[in-house]
């Protein structure tokens, strides 16, 4: 685990699963200097990401580190000194279902080239244990059809739809 502050605890994430990943692939909470190691690089696998400065990536990490505590938990797969693969759990807290918490689970990317190895299922794996440890009964995910068989493999299973309105 690295001794750099993150953006959240790593003792939130569950200690096997940290130790099921292979030797040279660290996961850990999400950290600032993680621009510089193509955090973002990873990213584009899942969608555009822009062309987002690394004053920006700072500024959007110290808002979540500041002001998101307790709903951002973003984790990294660092190999080699380059981040392989990313994913993000965020915590809802409601009034229903007796004042629930859920997880959303949300940006999960796995560089093109570590594509393949179990390291998707161990970042799914490492997201549902942060969000056991941070008290959510359960986790939510929206997917394509395409990406549906890796949801199953992960042990998630459809639940209802969803809608989305764009601004
Ligand atoms: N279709 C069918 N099965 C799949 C798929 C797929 N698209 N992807 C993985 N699997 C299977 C694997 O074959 C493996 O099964 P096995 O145990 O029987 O061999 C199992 O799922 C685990 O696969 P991993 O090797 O852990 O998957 P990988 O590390 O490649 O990560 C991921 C999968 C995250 C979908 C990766 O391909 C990726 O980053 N894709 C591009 C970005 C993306 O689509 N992200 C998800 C968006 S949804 C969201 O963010 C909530």
């Amino acid at each position: 685990m690295s001794s750099s502050e993150g953006l959240f605890s790593p003792g939130l994430i569950s200690s096997t699963v940290a130790a099921s990943f292979p030797d040279s692939y660290m996961i850990r909470p999400l950290e600032r200097g993680d621009y510089a190691k193509g955090f973002l690089e990873c990213l584009k696998v899942l969608s555009a990401v822009g062309d987002v400065t690394e004053e920006q990536f700072g500024e959007r990490y110290d808002w979540m580190s500041q002001h998101g505590k307790g709903v951002h938990y973003h984790v990294v797969i660092e190999h080699e000194a380059q981040i392989v693969g990313t994913g993000a759990l965020i915590v809802e807290r409601k009034f229903i279902h007796n004042l629930g918490t859920i997880g959303h689970i949300e940006e999960i990317a796995i560089r093109k080239d570590q594509q393949g190895k179990m390291l998707g299922l161990k970042l799914i794996q490492t997201l549902g244990s942060i969000a056991v440890n941070v008290g959510c009964y359960k986790t939510t995910l929206g997917t394509s059809e395409a990406n549906e068989p890796f949801y199953v493999k992960c042990g998630y299973q459809r639940d209802g739809g969803t809608m989305s309105q764009y601004y």
